[in-house]
């Protein structure tokens, strides 16, 4: 494990997911998601910047035509506890209307962002629109757009395979707790 010389600090308390559980379990979801739409254009939209690692490692494990694009959201306010508002900074220029949309989300913690994200992106008319999350706390009221998780998350403080703190940890091949 090179937790230390990686993350450059104690802080991190327990790996909770290693890489290999990671990749056979986003192997599963690639294979969920292949069966789930047989027909129809598919573009997977990425939530950055905490999706980044996860959508490379999914677009990869789904066997069917794709187009991937990102949406880079902002929260108004300040501070650690999201107000719920969410302002685009970036969304897709290319059509999706039409067109199958699946949200790709890495952590679902109070879903504020996500469920001010699937308003806006419906309002672009897709054929459909589903969410993808890595981690789900299960603390937020369940969306009917939440589709596919890949883990249910402990109630913790997660690092690393995207997920940051104040913008450390992501490269981390695993996710870890936060000391
Ligand atoms: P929500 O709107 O409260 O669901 O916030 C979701 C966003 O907060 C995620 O996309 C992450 O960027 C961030 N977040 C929530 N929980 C964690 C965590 O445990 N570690 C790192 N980032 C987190
Ligand atoms: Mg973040």
């Amino acid at each position: 494990m090179f937790a230390e010389p990686r993350a450059g600090g104690g802080d991190l308390r327990a790996v909770v997911y290693d890489a290999g559980t990671i990749a056979a379990r986003v192997r599963e979801l690639g294979r969920e998601i292949t069966r789930a739409y047989p027909e129809g254009e598919l573009t997977l939209i990425g939530l950055l910047k905490g999706s980044f690692i996860f959508l490379a490692d999914l677009a990869r494990a789904i066997e069917r035509p794709l187009a991937v694009d990102f949406v880079v959201a902002s929260s108004y306010g300040t501070g650690t506890v999201s107000s719920g508002e969410v302002r685009l900074l970036y969304e897709p220029a290319a059509q999706l209307a039409g067109r199958h949309i699946l949200l790709v989300e890495d952590i679902i913690d109070s879903g504020r962002t996500l469920a001010s994200l699937t308003d806006r992106l419906r309002s672009r008319g897709p054929r459909s629109l589903a969410v993808c999350a890595l981690l789900d706390k299960r603390i937020a009221p369940p969306l009917p757009e939440i589709r596919f998780v890949g883990f249910t998350a402990p109630p913790k403080f997660l690092v690393g395979y995207g997920l940051d703190h104040a913008e450390e940890f992501r490269h981390l091949p695993y996710i870890a707790e936060m000391g």
